[in-house]
């Protein structure tokens, strides 16, 4: 009886013990499998353009409105009709009369992503794999956050004296303490990191967590988002 007993205790750990050594490492490789998808569905979310390395067509697209200054191949950009912030005219794109013609990705989050990829714009995507597709698809299903816990009056919510740490440690060998080296952000911005976070706050967000399309820049998604919100919140105390 206790033979069996014992037996049978060997046999229940050996099987946990295989059970474990099996699955964690392919849980934590499926995850962080799914992180590096989420951050290319971020950065083509940004501009597949630049990751496939294309021209976008050179007439404007016919879905953006006619008459906003912006270039011709900026209007093929998802995030040029959705947002850094992914709710369109309800975000940071809703203030001058055309926006009615940007549209929030907000009631896209959690579907599936066949359903997402019959949506995205064939004309825009017409280009991408079907690996991409999937992950740009995967992105607008889990991957895109929900901003309005993020900011207060364009503040980040998060704790500067924590962020310093993380700016130290993993951005100062790139940008400098100051934060004005190695950016060229979007057109029009000011080659500082403190301007980016102060004056595009949705927007350095966004590349801190996916990582720049084309550039040498780290895609952050492993941290937690408060832990960004600490970054982005100590980026706002750099001279703009
Ligand atoms: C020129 C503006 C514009 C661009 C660029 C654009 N979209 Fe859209 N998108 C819209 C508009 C407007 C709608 C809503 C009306 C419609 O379905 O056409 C929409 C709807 C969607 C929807 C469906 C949302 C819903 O709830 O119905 C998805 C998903 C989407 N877009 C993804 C993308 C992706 C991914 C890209 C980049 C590859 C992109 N869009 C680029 C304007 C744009
Ligand atoms: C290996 C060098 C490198 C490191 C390390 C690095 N970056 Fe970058 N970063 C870049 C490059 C290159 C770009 C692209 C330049 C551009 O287009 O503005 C960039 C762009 C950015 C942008 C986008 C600016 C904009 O809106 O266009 C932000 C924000 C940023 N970095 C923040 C950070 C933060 C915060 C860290 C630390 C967690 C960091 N970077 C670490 C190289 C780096």
């Amino acid at each position: 009886m206790s033979d069996c007993l014992y037996v049978s205790w060997r046999t229940a750990a050996v099987v946990t013990c295989v059970l474990l050594c099996t699955s964690l490492p392919v849980r934590a490789q499926d995850l962080a499998g799914q992180l590096s998808t989420l951050s290319l569905g971020g950065r083509l979310y940004d501009n597949h353009w630049a990751i496939i390395e294309r021209d976008p067509p050179v007439e404007s697209n016919p879905l953006y409105p006619a008459g906003l200054a912006v270039a011709t191949g900026e209007t093929w950009r998802c995030v040029a009709c959705h947002g850094w912030d992914y709710r369109g005219r309800e975000g940071h794109l809703g203030r001058g009369s055309q926006s009615v013609a940007f549209a929030s990705l907000r009631s896209s989050a959690g579907k599936p992503t066949g359903e997402i990829k019959s949506e995205t714009h064939a004309a825009i995507t017409i280009k991408l794999s079907d690996t991409e597709l999937e992950a740009l698809s995967l992105f607008i299903s889990a991957g895109q956050h929900d901003t309005a816990n993020d900011l207060k009056d364009g503040k980040s919510t998060g704790d500067a004296t924590s962020g310093k740490d993380i700016f130290e440690g993993a951005c100062v060998s790139c940008h400098q303490a100051d934060g004005k080296a190695y950016i060229i952000g979007e057109p029009g911005d000011r080659p500082s990191l403190g301007w980016v976070a102060t004056r595009r706050p949705e927007q350095a967000l966004h590349k801190i967590k996916n990582g720049v399309p084309g550039a040498d820049m780290l895609s952050l998604r492993f941290l937690r988002q408060e832990q960004l919100l600490d970054l982005l919140a100590y980026l706002q105390t750099l001279e703009e």
